[in-house]
């Protein structure tokens, strides 16, 4: 029923599909305990990320088969808790402890419910990791609280649709935000779900801030820095704010307020506001080059150069879209990147889609690079 695999230098037991048999209504039975191969290029970010900011305690909330922790463990050195509230789970990581000879020291076994495992280590890790099935939004405020005076937190979302606005209420219920359909809407549930973070962090006078942020099409992913003291939580409000976007002409702005207040775009159209959300940087440059400098896998370079290159202000414009309304065809992006900067703009590709255009630019002026 379980097969040895290997994710770089750790092994471990995960279920072989199909093995657990079939549904009455037809299909494979799901296995006891999760394991996503899709998600390596996540756990090996993981490691990069941990030899990035000098390793430290490791907490796995929601280990699964362990996957994670114990790349952690073996790859960047750190000792790990590994927890999961399903005693299936459980078993297999403690096997999987053992395949990797860490069962004396460096990896600590427990099966809590994930809120209780962080409350009865609150202020002990380095590195708290939250990655569920869906929304990782009921495990943020132990997970703020379980982390040292200065630690970091991972954060995994699989509820893209909530975050991206297919569903808008879903997205406003539990992150008490406005999200928005259309080109910007990755972007915009990426920065909502920071902004979520940073928000919760500053009742407990916790300053949050995002340090690697990335969107792929299963789930959003952050890993975001945290410092206590009101100081630190009021800096990290200020950096948040309101987009408004114009789905008639595409423009859009945004402002760090409280709350929206414009209402009608210059072209005459209606501006939807999103938000509150994250409007800082979703990277730290220091991280991403030290990671980078670890990747081995073209999908790992590939990845963090683009989020190297992407320019650190928010949003973007959409090529196609521009090229559209202004009746052209559209042209490649890099010949768009090079009038831009030969203008004197900053000009980046985003890694939220390949058609997108960061740049300091406006949207005049991005409709004349392409005219
Ligand atoms: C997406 S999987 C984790 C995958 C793992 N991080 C990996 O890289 O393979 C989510 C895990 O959360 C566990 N879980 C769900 N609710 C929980 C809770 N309230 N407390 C602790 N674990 C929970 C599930 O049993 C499952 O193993
Ligand atoms: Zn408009």
């Amino acid at each position: 029923m379980y097969k040895i695999i290997s994710e770089s230098s750790t092994q471990f037991y995960v279920p072989v599909l199909g093995a657990f048999g079939s549904r009455v209504s037809g299909g494979d039975r799901r296995p006891p305990v999760f394991y996503n191969s899709h998600m390596c290029l996540n756990r090996s970010l993981m490691v990069f990320f941990m030899r990035a900011v000098g390793g430290g305690v490791f907490g796995d909330v929601l280990a699964g088969s362990g996957a994670k922790g114990l790349r952690v463990a073996l790859e960047a050195g750190c000792p790990v808790f590994l927890n999961d509230a399903n005693s299936d789970a459980v078993d297999l990581i403690r096997r999987n402890v053992e395949l990797n000879g860490l069962e004396d020291g460096g990896a600590v076994v427990t099966n809590l419910d994930g809120n209780r495992f962080m409350l009865e280590n609150a202020g002990e890790f380095d590195f708290i990791d939250i990655d569920p099935f869906g929304s990782p939004v009921p495990f943020i405020d132990a997970a703020l609280l379980a982390s040292k005076k200065k630690g970091f937190l991972g954060v995994t979302a699989t509820d893209t649709a909530a975050l991206s606005g297919v569903y808008p209420m879903t997205c406003f219920r539990r992150y008490l935000a406005q999200p928005l359909r259309g080109a910007l809407c990755h972007e915009v549930g990426l920065r909502i779900l920071a902004g979520y973070v940073v928000r919760m962090g500053a009742k407990y006078d916790l300053g949050v801030v995002p340090v690697l942020s990335h969107y792929t099409r299963h789930y959003m992913r952050l890993y975001l820095k945290v410092r206590r003291g009101v100081n630190a939580a009021s800096k990290s409000l200020q950096d948040m704010g309101f987009l408004y976007y114009c789905s008639e002409c595409s423009v859009y702005s945004y402002l760090r307020e409280e709350f929206p207040s414009k209402t009608l775009c210059s072209c005459g159209g209606r501006l939807k506001a999103a938000g509150p959300l994250w409007l800082g940087s979703l990277h730290d440059r220091r991280i991403l080059s030290d990671m980078l400098s670890m990747a081995e896998q073209e999908n790992e370079k590939k990845l963090l150069t683009t989020l190297l290159d992407e320019l650190s202000q928010p949003f973007f414009y959409d090529v196609h879209r521009v090229a559209s309304d202004l009746g052209v065809s559209s042209p490649k992006i890099e010949i768009v990147l090079e009038q831009l900067r030969n203008q004197g703009f900053a000009a980046s590709r985003t890694h939220f889609t390949p058609v997108g255009v960061k740049t300091d630019a406006s949207l005049k002026d991005v409709k004349k690079a392409l005219s």
